[in-house]
């Protein structure tokens, strides 16, 4: 049975008091919509619709940069949950299966669960997802009858005794696409909100003697966000089980809680990462290595037996080879740093390469921007880079090459050469004590005149 999403993402989130559309507020670094995308690939969608409204360029943006073939349907007016099911319907003309709603700010989703509904589809023309909720608040209530759903009312809507009803309605939903667009033409907007109820799609399907009825999830899999308390919360919960998934898998995390997590970080066994270590997008470290406390890591490879920090920025296109040591202070971009090279304190290696086994001494720079373009600075295997070094780009230091402290370097240095650019120094006897005299007799002049 083929399947299609339907990723619900046009509302505003007036609580989040942003002018970013809420499903693009991030959680581990990560749009909750991309969570939300991702949770539902676990059922290999033949079609993928996001309803956008709000923000819909910038959502329709993310979307596809996720999934290049997704398809979005723009909601103009928020007229409900079940007018913006609709909008999906010419997005998936002849699409022949079944159809899961999903919303765009849940991003707590189990893939499990989906397959669960998926699996009571074929006992029930209808699927809805609840939850026990600790505090069910404004949330629509499911009105059971043993196995069956009758229908769902929303709080707004609801007598005391359906009100005193705990299992909720998550407002996911699974069932056949036809079906659903039928169910779907015939809701009305006859109710204490004014709007198109997806909810009501549950009563019509029972009149119609449709069979329906409710998967449960665990509530923290249907947490939604709609202030950013929510979006801090949903992000500490997101955190720890992160984490906790680390240390499962034999990362040792000093201290966890300090931490910072992407929600694709990619960490092997046996690595050691110390307190406050943040790490951005796109990371993956191999076994073994060590990331020392400080470091801020993103868009970067670290390769087995490298060693970090402390107080090191790995930054987009940073990839250290096995054994690599990137000290403090020392800032990485777009840069190989080869295996076993050392760059160990308060430099900037940036557009670079740099070989196996060659140092770079303190306070090297790589000058990569000229103010108006970016340039490359090739550094081979076994180079000694004095401290202080001015690599001034494109420039190329040859293999087993040498640079003398202080070295501004604008041209190529050729394998085995020393290369020292810098002014000749000239001692002259006694003539520091002359200016501390000379210098101390001003102070004595100046504090008597005060
Ligand atoms: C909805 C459900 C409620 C359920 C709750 C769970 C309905 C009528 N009610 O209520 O039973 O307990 O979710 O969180 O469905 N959206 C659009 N276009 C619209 C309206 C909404 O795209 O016209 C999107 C929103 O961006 C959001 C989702 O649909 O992602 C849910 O809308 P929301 O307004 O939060 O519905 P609730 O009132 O919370
Ligand atoms: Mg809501």
């Amino acid at each position: 049975m083929s399947t299609a999403l339907v990723i619900l993402a046009a509302g505003k989130g007036t609580r989040m008091n942003s002018d970013i559309p809420k499903v693009l507020h991030p959680i581990a670094q990560t749009p909750m919509l991309v969570h939300a995308m991702r949770a539902g690939a676990v059922l290999a969608p033949e079609r993928t619709v996001i309803v956008t409204g709000h923000g819909a360029e910038a959502v329709a943006k993310v979307a596809t940069a996720e999934d290049d073939g997704t398809k979005i349907a723009v909601q103009d007016e928020q007229l409900g949950t079940a007018h913006a099911v609709a909008q999906a319907r010419e997005a998936l003309k002849g699409f022949k299966g079944d159809v899961v709603v999903l919303y765009g700010d849940t991003p707590f989703l189990q893939p499990d669960t989906l397959e669960r509904m998926i699996a009571a589809r074929a006992e029930n023309d209808l699927v809805i997802l609840g939850f026990e909720a600790t505090d069910p608040a404004r949330y629509g209530r499911l009105i059971m009858s043993g196995g069956n759903l009758d229908r769902i009312v929303e709080f707004k809507d609801a007598s005391d005794e359906e009100r005193a009803i705990t299992f909720c309605n998550s407002g996911l939903l699974a069932c056949d696409a036809d079906t659903l667009f039928s169910l779907i033409d015939t809701v009305g907007n006859d109710n204490a909100s004014e709007e198109y109820y997806l909810t009501d799609v549950v009563e019509i399907a029972r009149t119609r003697g449709l069979k329906v009825t409710a998967v449960a999830c665990d509530e923290a899999q249907t947490l939604g966000v709609n202030s950013r308390a929510d979006l801090a919360a949903a992000d500490a919960v997101f955190q720890a089980h992160a984490r906790t998934e680390l240390l499962d898998l034999g990362v040792t995390l000093m201290a966890p809680e300090t931490v910072y997590l992407a929600a694709d970080t990619v960490i092997g066994r046996d690595t050691v990462i110390e307190p406050n270590v943040v790490f951005g997008p796109g990371v993956t470290v191999e076994s073994g290595a060590t990331i020392r406390a400080f470091s801020h890591l993103e868009g970067c490879h670290v390769s087995r037996d490298a060693i970090v920090g402390p107080y090191a920025r790995l930054r987009p296109g940073a990839e250290l080879a096995e054994g690599a040591r990137v000290g403090n202070f020392v800032e990485v971009k777009n840069a190989e740093i080869g295996e076993g090279a050392k760059v160990n304190h308060l430099s900037y290696i940036g557009d670079a390469s740099v070989g196996s086994a060659t140092n770079i001494g303190a306070g090297t720079i790589t000058c990569n921007y000229d103010g108006v373009m970016k340039h490359r600075t090739t550094i081979g295997e076994n180079v000694f880079v004095g401290s202080n070094t001015m690599l001034v780009a494109p420039v190329t230091v040859g293999d087993g090459a040498m640079t003398a402290t202080g070295t501004v370097v604008t041209r190529d240095v050729e394998p085995d050469a020393l290369a020292v650019a810098r002014a000749k120094q000239d001692n002259k006897p006694g003539y520091a004590r002359k200016l501390f005299d000379m210098l101390k007799a001003k102070k004595a002049r100046q504090n008597k005149g005060a």
